[in-house]
């Protein structure tokens, strides 16, 4: 019942919310996916904290503009072991993209798909990510 209330509200919302995003086949169900398993860390608002949790909000989208960068986003912790289907991430990840940081996404800019990220999570990253995430970011344009 609760389900169907859901799914209704979310298809409404989603009918409304044209013309859509690219590769976001459901922002509804996007925005569901990252209120349940990412704004926890990144805050709704994507700002992220100082501590832990980097902010996404004028930040994510540069990373797909420096070699590696895409296969990144892909790859951390916090996408690549969600608990989404890889359609569901692809969908949630190039939401995030958009919703936080419109500006940066590059033109010309592919989509992620499902098998792309279907391929990527299948290596998440481990430790070395502090250090591939700060090379990635020093070459960031200015
Ligand atoms: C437990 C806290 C936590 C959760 C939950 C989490 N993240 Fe993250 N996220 C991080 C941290 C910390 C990093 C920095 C890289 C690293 O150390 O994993 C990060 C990095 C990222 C990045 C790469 C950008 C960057 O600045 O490093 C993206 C994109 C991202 N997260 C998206 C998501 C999405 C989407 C979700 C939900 C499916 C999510 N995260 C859930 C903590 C979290």
């Amino acid at each position: 019942m609760r389900a169907g209330l859901l799914l209704a509200a979310g298809l409404v919302l989603a009918g409304a919310s044209a013309p859509g995003t690219p590769g976001v086949y459901d922002a509804e169900q996007a925005h569901v996916d990252y209120m349940l398993k990412c704004q926890g860390c990144h805050r709704p608002d994507g700002s992220g904290d100082e501590q832990s949790s980097p902010p996404l909000h004028d930040m994510v989208a540069r990373f797909l503009t420096v070699p590696g960068g895409r296969e990144f986003l892909g790859r951390v912790p916090g996408v690549a072991t969600a608990n989404l289907d890889d359609r569901r991430l692809a969908n949630l990840l190039n939401w995030t993209l958009y919703r936080f940081d419109p500006a940066h996404v590059p033109t010309g800019f592919r989509p992620y798909t499902a098998e792309e990220l279907r391929t990527l999570r299948q290596d998440p990253l481990r430790l070395d990510r502090v250090a591939m995430r700060a090379r990635l970011v020093a070459g960031f344009a200015r």
